[in-house]
């Protein structure tokens, strides 16, 4: 028997060859028009023997940037120039589904257009910082609320990049609700102020991002539609009164919709098992993430945790992860200096598994 990690696996409409999933991960590389270049298709590429590639953060409109050079959805260059990483994976018979985040009040105005707002479910500045390519580090902007007039219109740019990233010829699109972007933002008791039809009680907290979701499947079918969550998580000064309460009420908003996928992140906090409330509150197939290796992902399959785990940061010096997972070869560690730093250094500088002689 094959280990678990490289059994193929339906998922919704998704067929993929293998179980191991590469995670999203902003690597800042975006270039003019915040459209990914001929190093980003080159990157995916290399990395499409994953079961599935999930990619970078990628923001709807202009109002949802926030770091500094990430990619959009919502231009027809930005199709255009997706098209050719999408062909790329596919030609080495990948699948990729295009990650979408909208970051909220987790921005700063130097990030982006001139013409782009930062906006949040309140008017509630998150402490902390984050680094501009003009000015170095600085304090995340001070959001605008959204009005209830403006929220459809943010689920709206949402829909209209679910449409682009079909043109762009992707298999399907991934909701980033974790990491206190604006999802959570919405869904979370300490971000979410208000006392209209988008918040002021649990069940219109959840309400932004079932709306978003069905508008999503609208696009697309619920079968290549994911969504990513990570109860508890107080990343980027999100708090939430009751993590438990909030997601075991979010999938049992979700039931009537048959997502391909929840993609659960592991809950910092010890008194939160994220992966038996999925597992409890979910009918359909759960990603598993967050410090898994090769031997843990295979265990917890074998568990019946989940269905599949999702990488991160062993993909980002190991191209050829699956070849290496596969024949037990040694994983290339990676440098942290140039994760976000622009060009190819610390991107595409990282080849496949060479033996010494
Ligand atoms: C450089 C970097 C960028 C990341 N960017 C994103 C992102 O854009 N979207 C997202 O959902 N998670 C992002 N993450 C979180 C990862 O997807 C993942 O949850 C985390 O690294 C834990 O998984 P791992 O232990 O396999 O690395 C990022 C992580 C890293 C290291």
């Amino acid at each position: 028997m094959s280990p678990p990690l490289l059994e193929p696996l339906q998922l919704g409409s998704l067929r993929l060859r293998n179980r191991i999933v590469m995670a999203p991960m902003t690597r800042s590389r975006a270039g003019v028009g915040d459209a990914p270049g001929a190093l980003s298709v080159e990157y995916y590429a290399a990395r499409a023997d994953a079961g599935l590639i999930l990619t970078e953060g990628t923001q709807p409109s202009i109002h949802g940037k926030g770091y500094c050079r990430t990619p959009g959805m919502h231009s027809e260059a930005q199709v255009a120039a997706w098209r050719c990483v999408t062909q790329a994976v596919h030609a080495r018979g990948g699948c990729i589904l295009l990650q979408l985040m909208h970051c909220g009040r987790i921005a700063s105005r130097h990030n982006k257009d001139a013409a782009a707002r930062t906006v949040a479910p309140s008017a509630l500045p998150a402490r902390g910082q984050m680094f501009t390519d003009a000015h170095g580090y600085v304090d995340f902007d001070a959001p605008e609320a959204l009005s209830s007039v403006e929220v459809p219109q943010v689920i709206a740019e949402y829909a209209a990049a679910a449409h682009a990233a079909q043109r762009a010829g992707f298999d399907g699109v991934e909701l980033h609700a974790a990491s206190g972007y604006l999802p959570m933002q919405f869904l979370s008791s300490g971000t979410n102020l208000r006392n209209d039809a988008w918040g002021g009680s649990l069940n219109r907290r959840l309400r932004f991002v079932v709306e978003t979701l069905e508008a999503l499947c609208g696009v697309w079918g619920a079968g290549r539609v994911g969504l990513r969550i990570c109860p508890g998580n107080p990343f980027n000064d999100l708090q939430d009164a009751d993590p438990g309460e909030t997601y075991g009420a979010l999938l049992a908003a979700l039931a009537p919709l048959p997502l391909a996928y929840l993609h659960v992140i592991r809950s910092p906090r010890p008194d939160l098992d994220a992966f038996a409330l999925a597992r409890r509150g979910f009918a359909g197939a759960l990603l598993l993430n967050d410090g898994f290796d090769y031997a843990k992902g295979n265990a917890a399959l074998a568990a019946g945790l989940g269905e599949a785990v999702s990488y991160a940061r062993a993909f980002i010096a190991n191209p050829d992860l699956v070849r290496r997972f596969t024949h037990g070869l040694p994983l290339s560690p990676f440098n942290r200096k140039t994760l976000y730093t622009p060009g190819a250094e610390g991107y595409t500088s990282y080849g496949p598994y060479v033996a010494a002689d």
